[in-house]
């Protein structure tokens, strides 16, 4: 059997978009011996290689991907790129994690040159690990996002982005000010929020680093602008909860400050959620808005465990994220491992159905981008990654022996990374190959 794309295919996976409560094994759908047609980007059919071949227009270009799983390109919904160059740092914690790496690192972006660099390196590193969609911080220096979105949007990858807001709390030459802080938003998502791929998302760090009217501003921004994005932490560290309350004293609790100023709605996404309480997670529900599970930065930063089964238990729309530097791996499928495991101690078993659901259909459904992205179905965008079960010896040992598509992805999930991913194509165009002899 062949498989082919561009127009072209292979034995491939397809989830499909469908209703947040819709359970991944009800989205999954796997093609054997598959074939996708991909034309001006865009997926325009997909079936059985056999049944659809004969469509094939003589001079089509065919890739054969046989004895690889096509899946759509991974979602992270939440990940910082200034902090690339200091992944790995060694802290005792968030907060001083954040005085001491993170905030001088952040500095280096008033350098419009760095940035560009570094938001090279970093879709490069993206695009290695078969993330085609996330939702990026920039610094509180707007040319932070310019030059972010000007080497996404030259890629024609589909990014969520947006400038850092923090007024205080924070060091001197990080703050912007509640006016400068909405006005630039203003300016930059004018600038890019639809143009071409590009999406944008007000960005307040998080409530300790935003003054009242800095938040009320951004407020009224979302207003304003009701179809981009928010994004900033919430109830990631016990000290952190205990600063936003003593900041905030009127607030029922932490998320309740976001959502006093208008902050929680759909396509609001809101990183770590860890020690949230039952009435925040159904706040998050009714809201629509999404939580950002970051399980390797939970874990490295010694934040706390996401509880996944009450999560699921409350319906709060939830999603995989990296939360790069933060978290120690660009890698979804690391991110899938991790959260297995996080998911483990809370009693739930999460099957590797739901976190490629998590980090594919799931992610766009929650974020109102399912018509788009997360999927193979016709008439979405063709973002999507090959995957070799051959990629490692170990991977190539384990999936031999591997008796469903559940155990398939599962040990991609746990075995692989980087590696296991072996082209990355966004919008119809191949960005990423790995060579042959890794
Ligand atoms: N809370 C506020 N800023 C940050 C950040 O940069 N990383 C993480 N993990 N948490 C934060
Ligand atoms: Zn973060």
């Amino acid at each position: 059997a062949t498989a082919a794309f561009g127009a072209a295919a292979s034995r491939a996976t397809a989830s499909s978009a469908g209703a947040w409560t819709e359970t991944a094994n009800e989205a999954v759908a796997y093609l054997d011996d598959g074939l996708m047609i991909v034309d001006q980007g865009r997926i325009v059919r997909i079936g059985d290689y056999a049944a659809l071949a004969a469509e094939l227009d003589a001079g089509v270009h065919l890739t054969d991907w046989r004895g690889r799983l096509i899946v759509p390109g991974f979602i992270d919904t939440h990940i910082h790129y200034p902090q690339t160059d200091m992944i790995a740092s060694p802290a005792p914690g968030l907060l001083p994690w954040l005085e001491n790496y993170t905030f001088p690192t952040e500095r280096r972006f008033e350098n419009p040159e760095y940035a560009a660099e570094v938001a090279s390196f970093f879709l490069d590193e993206l695009q290695r690990c078969g993330t085609t969609t996330a939702l990026v911080y920039c610094t509180v220096h707007p040319g932070s996002a310019q030059a972010f979105f000007a080497e996404s949007h030259a890629r024609n990858l589909r990014m969520v982005a947006g400038k850092v807001m923090m007024d205080r709390n924070c060091p001197e030459f990080l703050r912007d000010t509640a006016e400068s802080g909405a006005r630039d938003s203003e300016e930059l998502l004018r600038r890019w929020h639809g143009t071409g791929r590009q999406l944008y998302a007000l960005t307040p760090r998080f409530a300790p680093t935003s003054s009242a009217a800095q938040l009320g501003a951004c407020g009224e921004l979302a207003r304003a602008y009701p179809d981009v994005f928010i994004q900033s932490h919430v109830a990631e560290n016990r000290d952190e909860v205990r600063w936003a309350h003593e900041l905030f004293p009127g607030r029922r609790s932490y998320l309740d400050i976001y959502d006093h100023y208008g902050l929680l709605r759909p396509r609001s996404v809101y990183g770590h959620c860890i020690w949230l309480d039952e009435a925040d997670r159904l706040r998050m529900r009714d809201a629509g808005a999404l939580a950002a599970h970051c399980p390797t930065s939970n874990q490295f930063l010694g934040s706390g465990l996401f509880d996944y089964a009450a999560a699921r238990g409350a319906g709060m729309p939830t999603a995989l994220a990296t939360d790069v530097g933060g978290g120690s791996s660009f890698s979804m499928l690391q991110t899938m491992n991790e959260a297995h495991k996080v998911a483990r101690l809370s009693g739930h078993h999460l099957s590797a159905l739901e976190m490629f659901y998590l980090a594919t259909a799931g992610a766009a459904q929650a974020l109102g981008l399912q018509d788009s992205i997360g999927t193979l179905a016709a008439g979405a965008e063709a973002d999507f990654i090959v995957l070799d079960p051959r990629a490692t010896a170990l991977l190539a040992r384990r999936t031999a022996g591997a008796n469903s598509l559940e155990e398939l992805l599962f040990a991609f999930a746990m075995l692989g990374d980087d590696r296991a991913v072996a082209a990355t194509y966004a919008a119809g165009r191949l960005l990423h190959r790995r060579p042959d002899n890794c």
